[in-house]
C-alpha cells in the first residue's frame, strides 16, 4: 500500500514546495487528521495520531495554530500547540511540513501563536527541545526563548538511544 501511496505524496510535496505564501489562523477540530499528518513527518519520539489530536482541540486549555494556504485555508502547512496553566504555558508541539521547511514560515507560525497567548493572559512560555535540534533552537532563540536547564536521557529515540532534553522559557508581555 506504501508505494502505491509514494507516487501522490511525492505530487503533493512538490505542489508544496511550490507555494509562495502562508498565512495563520486559529485551529478548529477537523484539522485533527492534518495535525497527524504533519506530525508523523516531524520525527518524533513520541507519536501523537488522529485519536490524541482530537483531544488536544477539545481541551480547553490547548491553544493551537495552524499555518496554512492562504487561498484554501483548510489545507495546512504546520501547526503549534500549547497547554496552558493559569498565567503559564508550555508548548507542546510545533511542527511544519517537509516541503516548506527553511523559508522562515515557522518563526510567521510561532510569533503569531504568542501573540495569541499574550492576549489570553500568558507571562511565561516554557518548551523541551532535543539537543541537536537545530533549526527548533535556533526558531526559539530567534524569538526570545532561553534556555533554563537541560533533562539527561529525556528523550528516547526510535533506534533505542536515549537524548538530552534543552528546557527553554520566554517571558511574554502579559496584562
Ligand atoms: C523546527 C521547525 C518547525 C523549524 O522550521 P523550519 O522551516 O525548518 O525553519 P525556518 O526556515 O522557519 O527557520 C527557523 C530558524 O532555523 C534556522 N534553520 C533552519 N534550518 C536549519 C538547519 N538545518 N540548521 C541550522 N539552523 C537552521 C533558520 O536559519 C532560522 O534561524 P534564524 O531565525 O536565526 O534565521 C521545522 O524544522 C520542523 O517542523 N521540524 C520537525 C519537527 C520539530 O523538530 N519540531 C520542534 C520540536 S521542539
Amino acid at each position: 500500500m506504501q508505494h502505491l501511496l509514494d507516487p501522490f505524496r511525492k505530487i503533493a510535496a512538490l505542489m508544496l514546495r511550490k507555494k509562495k505564501s502562508a498565512f495563520v489562523r486559529h485551529a478548529a477540530q477537523k484539522d485533527a487528521q492534518q495535525f497527524a499528518a504533519l506530525h508523523a513527518e516531524g520525527d518524533f519520539s513520541q507519536s501523537w495520531l488522529q485519536d490524541d489530536f482530537e483531544g488536544f482541540l477539545t481541551d480547553r486549555s490547548v491553544i493551537a495554530d495552524v499555518l496554512c494556504d492562504p487561498s484554501r485555508p483548510e489545507r495546512l502547512y504546520g501547526f503549534t500547540l500549547s497547554r496552558l496553566a493559569g498565567d503559564e504555558a508550555e508548548i507542546l508541539t510545533i511542527t511544519l511540513a517537509r516541503a516548506v521547511r527553511g523559508r522562515g514560515w515557522s518563526r510567521v507560525l510561532l510569533s503569531h501563536h504568542l501573540s495569541h497567548l499574550t492576549s489570553l493572559g500568558v507571562a511565561t512560555l516554557f518548551l523541551e527541545v532535543e539537543d541537536g535540534n537545530r533549526p527548533a533552537m535556533a526558531l526559539y532563540q530567534s524569538q526570545g526563548f532561553k534556555v533554563i536547564g537541560k533533562r539527561p536521557a529525556y528523550y528516547r529515540r526510535r533506534d533505542g538511544s536515549q537524548a538530552l532534553a534543552v528546557v527553554m522559557r520566554l517571558t511574554l508581555g502579559g496584562f
